[in-house]
């Protein structure tokens, strides 16, 4: 395997726009047909972004605008297909539902991954996701997904609603708060229980979190994405923490195995699933596929959780809707909080949904072209997309096209009810927090119980308000979180059921 990963380069060059890191990279020539062709039937090449003096003043534009309008510029400028070119890496971004399609369901031997996560390899371990042949992982995402559907799901009520009460047991009468920090301890314990299992809850809860911290911190550094195999003291770090992870995952394998325990949680479904051809999981799969898990859910949760707090209490009309949603509900089922009346949480749904609309956690996909295609645009100009080029799915413009989202600026979770339903206008790509078609999230479903079961909890038992200003974006994170503290400030209120019987 090469030591410099060219499509690493690829995905770094990408988190450059992202985080705005690396300094004197440019904005420049565009080459390329702008302007309508006379002839719709063929195919043309996207607008191609590139030079060093336009390299400059995108970064110079990345600095004062932010991400988000540097993006949103060159959609208007440019429209649905663009290119951004840079030391002979071409990165075609594809903004809206209408060129979306083959993004999400291409098939894998057309557009994939390909190495562009290359950089996960020594961090999750060999044997599993972007490791493997396409085919196993194939059956590895099916895991996932068997691991985390519905009602598999729903096991988790209780656990989780546990840890929630006894976290939130520890707060005073009243306080004030950094929102940001709270959820980060919560989410840690609840994924401990529920993902890892008790094992780890109970016993070994700061050796893994510590090592899981010592691979991420390490694995994300540059040197180790655009070197994953560069011996760097960094890269020793990365690989010393998985070693520590593997060998505590090995033991609770084999300690489960011999005493024949079953448990709930998603190690033991990854620990029972089966290859089609009926072969199990081996004790480093089940290692890398936790591994791996627990990297996929841990950022996107805690963010998400923040931003969707964040916004609930900036927007106090919602404040109150969704603490209306909750008496009504208490009044028809009583205090307790069941996987049945989660679901009857639609407004909060709504109001999760709508954060993450605006504050997705993954802002940008990206995938490797195997194979030409086309696309079409809404105005009916079909493009050609080379094999070789790395495509991006802008969620974050994706999120705020004005003819799909309307005022995409406000907050207003009711954009998502029946009748209005904006994320279908532009049908099945259309909202894509959660991306779509072969690489869906398989967690969306453990990820809105987990938010609605803190979230309900908070309403039901705090009065909460917004101390600090309302934050803006960190895009220097993995998952672009609110930057700096988010202060809070509750006071418990008084047993709901007999406030709200009165
Ligand atoms: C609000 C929280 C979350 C958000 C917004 C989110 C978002 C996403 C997105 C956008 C993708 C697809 C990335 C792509 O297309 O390349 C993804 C993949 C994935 N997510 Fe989530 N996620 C969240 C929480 C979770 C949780 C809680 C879990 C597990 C418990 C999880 C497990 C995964 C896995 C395993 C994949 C990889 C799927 C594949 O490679 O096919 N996610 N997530």
């Amino acid at each position: 395997m090469d030591m410099v990963n060219s499509d690493a380069v690829a995905f770094s060059i990408a988190l450059v726009f992202i985080a705005a890191v690396i300094t004197k990279v440019a904005w420049g020539r565009k080459t390329g047909d702008l302007a309508p062709s006379c002839n719709n039937a063929l195919p043309r090449s996207p607008a191609v972004i590139t030079g060093i003096t336009s390299a400059i003043l995108l970064l110079r534009m990345l600095r004062s605008k932010g991400l988000r309008a540097t993006l949103e510029e060159q959609y208007t400028k440019f429209g649905s297909v663009f290119t951004i070119s840079f030391f002979g890496m071409k990165i075609t971004f594809l903004v809206g539902p209408e060129v979306s399609a083959h993004f999400y369901q291409g098939l894998q031997s057309e557009i994939s991954h390909g190495k562009i996560l290359e950089f996960t390899v020594p961090m999750f371990g060999k044997g599993v996701t972007n490791a493997v042949d396409s085919a196993t992982r194939t059956e590895q995402i099916r895991f996932y997904v068997d691991a985390l559907r519905p009602s598999k799901v729903r096991c988790h009520v209780a656990p989780m609603l546990q840890e929630v009460e006894e976290y939130f047991a520890k707060w005073g009468q009243q306080g004030t708060v950094d929102l940001k920090q709270e959820l980060v301890q919560l989410l840690i314990l609840i994924s401990a229980r529920c993902l890892l299992g008790k094992e780890v809850r109970e016993k070994m809860f700061d050796e893994v979190f510590s090592a899981f911290d010592e691979l991420t911190d390490n694995g994300l550094q540059l040197t180790s994405l655009l070197f994953p195999y560069a011996p760097t003291p960094t890269a020793q770090r990365r690989d010393r923490a998985h070693a520590r992870i593997a060998s505590i995952f090995t033991e609770i394998v084999r300690s489960r195995k011999s005493s024949n325990r079953v448990e709930e949680d998603v190690l033991q479904n990854l620990m029972d699933a089966k290859y089609k051809d009926g072969r199990p999981t081996t004790e480093t799969e089940v290692t890398g596929l936790i591994i791996s898990i627990l990297f996929a859910a841990k950022h996107t949760s805690t963010t998400a959780s923040t931003w969707i707090g964040a916004r609930l209490l900036r927007h106090t009309e919602c404040l109150d809707a969704a603490l209306e949603e909750q008496q009504d509900i208490v009044k028809k089922h009583g205090d307790n909080i069941h996987y049945n009346t989660l679901l009857e949480m639609s407004f909060l749904h709504n109001c999760i949904k709508e954060a993450l609309r605006m504050h997705p956690p993954i802002p940008i996909s990206l995938r490797k072209v195997h194979k030409n295609f086309t696309v079409q645009t809404r105005e009916g100009y079909e493009y050609e997309i080379p094999r070789g080029h790395t495509i991006a799915s802008p969620l974050l413009i994706n999120h705020n096209i004005p003819h799909i989202y309307k005022d995409p600026d406000v907050y207003d979770p009711h954009r998502f009810s029946h009748g209005r339903e904006e994320d279908r206008v532009g049908g099945k790509f259309t909202y894509n927090s959660f991306g779509g078609g072969r690489h869906a999230c398989p967690g969306e479903a453990y990820a809105y119980m987990q938010v609605k079961v803190i979230w309900s909890y908070l309403l039901r038992n705090f009065e909460l308000k917004l101390v600090s200003s309302f934050p803006e974006t960190d895009w220097l994170m993995i998952a672009p979180e609110p930057r700096g503290k988010v202060e809070v400030s509750y006071k418990r209120r008084m047993v709901p059921r007999n406030v709200l019987e009165n």
